[in-house]
């Protein structure tokens, strides 16, 4: 029977899902991120997952949860089946997930179940649609300053890096009269970290209501370009949490393309979707079964909740720096989720975060690359990109002239 053992279930606690908690899920934390890139904390959990696979076969293996059904997904297949039957049989919005989002998007689409799921999850399919808003503008004019800062300094930062990405975002989201609201980013900061903590930490109601105020402002002025043009006020309200969060994952996941470095001619696109298999933004995918289920044989009750630990599955496919698994992928390579509940933002990151990879690679001269084999763990805020500066690139200029 696919049932852990108590050191097995205390193995993936202890290695798997505590360490992924640790770094945050909702906003990461620096500190813990740079100890798990020291320690490599992802190789423990993936040979962890697949000592489990090797000893209980293809399960979902249950976990030993008082009171509760768990089971850990340890097979491709059983990946696709619970993304493919994701919303009716296998729901999205866990107890856990609710507990997080509800800091600062409770009613997102990914917190919400049943009927409103539908609506919320159609709107969100609608809107965010790359064709809605003037991506290509707000990269470029961003990616240039930043290009400029970068060859000024001879170094790319994930700071200088992240304060770009994030006048991306909004401009993205709310149009150019949002670029310079940096106040924006550090409400729902504030609000992501108490999100980390789920039910541990009572809702700031003041700051989530001022926070929802901010984002009504930009939604009332339905700039063209954002997102939030044309959209009733109301739906951008409650979805818009969403747009800005995750747009830190396509940060994160840009800097990593670019601190790996490109292969040969693939687009950016191509480069993101690869960050993201190696160093999967949501490593953990949660589906909360609404009927009782059967898996090769054994029967799981309603009620379950399925852990899917995505690095065991992408680091499957090795490594190193692989462009030739994409655009079509990989089965159970699923860094935006998949099914009916795929990221209904896939799109426009791939169209923007592609771009900005792209222009930061034609604009500037990175002098190292992060070696093969590819660490498990990448603390993205230690990223420190060198570039060549422009006396790098002509100082015979500049002696031929006797300088
Ligand atoms: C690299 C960047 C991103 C990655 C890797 C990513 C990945 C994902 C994943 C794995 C999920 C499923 C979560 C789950 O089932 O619990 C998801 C859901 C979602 N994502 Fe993304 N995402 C990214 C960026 C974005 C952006 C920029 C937006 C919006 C502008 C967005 C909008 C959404 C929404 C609305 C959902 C919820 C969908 C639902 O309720 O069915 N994502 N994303």
């Amino acid at each position: 029977m696919a049932l852990a053992s108590r050191v097995g279930t205390a193995r993936v606690f202890g290695r798997v899902l505590l360490p992924t908690l640790a770094k945050g899920v909702i906003v990461r934390r620096p500190g813990v991120l740079a100890f798990e890139q020291r320690v490599q904390a992802d190789e423990a959990a993936i040979r962890t997952v697949a000592a489990l696979r090797a000893e209980h076969g293809p399960g979902p293996v249950r976990l030993r949860v008082p009171g509760r059904s768990v089971a850990l997904v340890v097979s491709v297949e059983d990946v696709v089946r619970l993304l493919d039957e994701t919303p009716e049989v296998f729901a999205p919005a866990t107890a856990e997930k609710r507990a997080a989002l509800r800091h600062f998007q409770p009613h997102g689409s990914l917190a919400t179940r049943g009927a409103g799921r539908r609506e919320r999850r159609r709107f969100n399919e609608e809107a965010l649609r790359p064709e809605n808003a003037d991506w290509e503008r707000a990269v470029r004019d961003e990616v240039d300053l930043l290009v400029r800062h970068a060859r000024s300094t001879g170094v790319l930062t994930w700071d200088a890096f992240s304060q770009a990405w994030w006048r991306v975002a909004r401009r993205i989201v709310f149009g150019n009269g949002a670029r310079g609201d940096e106040e924006l980013t550090a409400e729902l900061g504030a609000l992501r970290a108490d999100a980390n903590w789920a039910y541990l930490r009572p809702r700031r109601e003041g700051l989530r209501r001022r926070f929802e105020e901010r984002v009504r402002g930009h939604a009332e002025r339905g700039e063209a370009g954002g997102l939030a043009h044309g959209r009733a006020v109301e739906d951008v309200v409650e979805q818009a949490p969403h747009w800005l969060f995750a747009f830190d994952a396509a940060g994160i996941v840009s800097m990593r393309a670019l601190a790996v470095g490109a292969a040969g001619d693939e687009p950016g696109s191509v480069s993101v979707l690869e960050s993201a298999r190696l160093w999967p933004t949501t490593p953990v995918i949660l589906r909360e079964s609404t009927r009782e289920t059967s898996w090769h044989g054994e029967v799981l009750p309603a009620g379950t909740t399925f852990v899917v630990f995505a690095p065991y599955f992408h680091r499957a496919h090795g490594d190193s720096y692989r462009p030739d698994l994409w655009p079509q992928g990989a089965p159970g390579v699923v860094p935006f989720s998949g099914g009916p509940a795929v990221c209904p933002g896939r799109d426009l990151v791939l169209a923007s975060a592609g771009l900005a990879v792209e222009v930061l690679r034609e604009q500037l001269v990175f002098r190292k690359r992060l070696r093969e084999p590819l660490p498990a763990t990448l603390d993205h805020f230690a990223l420190e990109l060198e570039v060549a500066t422009p006396e790098d690139v002509m100082p015979r200029a500049h002696a031929g002239r006797g300088d």
